[in-house]
């Protein structure tokens, strides 16, 4: 890696890729990549693109740490839940304390987050939003993979400590983020999974901005070119929301009721409802009350007649809808596909979204490098192949439908997901996403959860 960018992925002091990359290898390089990001207890995203703490990207890397040593894997996801907020909010960004304001924009002076009665004052820093719910998701696999070792018993131990934490994060998600009980959560912004997917192009082309005090991108110094990253257009209102946000200090009920963006979020619900089933298999671990299985299993089956009601007759998608218009948003994204991350759902969805997964629309399309699933389809007009959510390739993202086609029982398509996407890997390497045809690595080249993933499908 050089020293003033997270993108050298020609760099010499990079390992070698391609086809020849043995599994051993690949294993030891994205072992190299946790351990130059880890800081000991947590791993920053990326070296310098993303020197903090990420909720989803948390949860990955734990996946990832599973297999190096499974009680770190615990540590880390212990050390993001010591930043959950009262009302049982996990952060999207758990800063680091010694990175200083310049590691990285917008910085907690911006998020201000001390305006809310619920923000972890005096415990860590933090920003005013969060991310999708993959925890429940990697303590269930350190969980899987720490049984039967002598390791065991000591995860049980902080499996116990973690799992109202875990209830209280998901309850959140249920009541705070759905008050009309309609089985989707509701998302606040951009930044709280898929930044500039085309997903949110017409809500945000709908606001009305404000005065945002003056910034400095930083973003823009770690990534080899700007088109693969978010556009000043889009900054300026992801900041304008930000202020909204502050002005309504982070109140849920305040922001349900006055905000702009608002959108009932299928993938986010998705990966709730996943997070769920893996809640439940937890709950058995720990013994949990009868109670609390019967509310997870409430909160499985509201999520699943959500998604079910989100589905378009005509083209077989899931769109999320938009709260301001009331309307689906018809943009034809991975999301669309969600269905197949609800092991549980109805077989005539699930068939329908493997059809979408087949098509030319997604992992079918002929010119694809590897046959797996890009973040905006190539079919649709605004794809735009090398700029960050509009277009190229995010293995986390296959990682989350080759877990959803396995547990659905569709092994085969979930081998092939699975061997497309470590191929992927040997020969883009550990890159943040990539460029759907051509296989260039775009974004940060050591990103942690990329590497965390890597490792997962190789031990699967
Ligand atoms: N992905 C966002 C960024 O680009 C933050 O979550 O900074």
């Amino acid at each position: 890696m050089s020293t003033d960018s997270d993108t050298g992925h020609s760099s010499p002091s990079l390992p070698a890729y391609g086809s020849t990359l043995t599994d051993v290898r690949l294993a030891e390089n994205a072992a190299d990549v946790l351990r130059t990001n880890d800081m000991g207890g947590w791993t920053k995203a990326a070296p310098l693109l993303y020197p903090h703490q990420w909720s989803w990207d948390s949860a990955f890397v734990s996946i990832g740490w599973a297999q190096l040593d499974v009680r770190r894997a615990m540590t880390e996801q212990q050390r993001l839940f010591e930043a959950q907020w009262a009302n049982g909010m996990v952060p999207q960004i758990v800063f680091n304390p010694l990175a200083g304001p310049e590691s990285y924009f917008p910085d907690p002076a911006r998020w201000a987050v001390e305006v809310s009665p619920e923000a972890p004052v005096g415990v860590a820093e933090t920003s005013g939003i969060c991310q999708p719910p993959v925890h429940a998701i990697a303590v269930a696999r350190i969980w899987e993979v720490a049984r039967g070792t002598e390791a065991e018993a000591g995860v049980r131990a902080e499996l116990r400590s973690l799992f109202p934490k875990l209830m209280a994060w998901h309850r959140y998600l249920a009541e705070n983020r759905d008050p009309s009980g309609s089985g989707l959560v509701t998302t606040y912004h951009p930044w709280e999974g898929i930044d500039n997917s085309p997903r949110w192009d017409a809500v945000l082309a709908r606001l009305e901005v404000g005065e945002v005090p003056p910034y400095v991108r930083r973003d823009l110094s770690h990534v080899a070119d700007a088109g693969q990253r978010p556009d000043d257009t889009a900054y300026d209102r992801f900041l304008w929301l930000l202020e909204l946000l502050k002005a309504y200090r982070y109140d849920d009920a305040v922001i349900h009721e006055r905000y702009p963006f608002l959108v009932k979020d299928v993938f986010f619900t998705s990966v709730l409802l996943m997070a769920n089933r893996s809640l439940l298999t937890l709950a058995e671990a720990v013994g949990a009350t009868e109670g609390e299985r019967s509310t997870i299993a409430g909160w499985i089956a509201r999520a699943r007649a959500g998604i079910a009601a989100t589905l378009d007759p005509e083209s077989g998608m899931a769109y999320d809808v938009d709260m301001g218009t009331g309307e689906p948003i018809e943009v034809a994204t991975f999301a669309g596909m969600c269905p197949l991350l609800d092991a549980g759902a109805a077989g005539a969805d699930r068939a329908t979204a493997l059809s979408l997964f087949d098509s030319e629309a997604f992992a079918g399309h002929p010119e694809l490098r590897w046959a797996m699933v890009p973040s905006t389809s190539p079919m649709e007009g605004c794809f735009d192949p090398r700029n960050y959510w509009r277009g190229p390739v995010w293995p986390i993202v296959n990682w989350l439908f080759w877990r959803g086609l396995r547990d659905g029982g569709d092994v085969e398509r979930a081998e092939a997901l699975r061997q497309a996407s470590l191929d992927s890997l040997r020969h883009v390497g550990f890159a943040e996403y990539f460029h759907p045809t051509t296989g260039e690595g775009l974004g940060s080249a050591m990103q942690s959860w990329t590497a965390a993933v890597a490792l997962d499908w190789l031990a699967s």
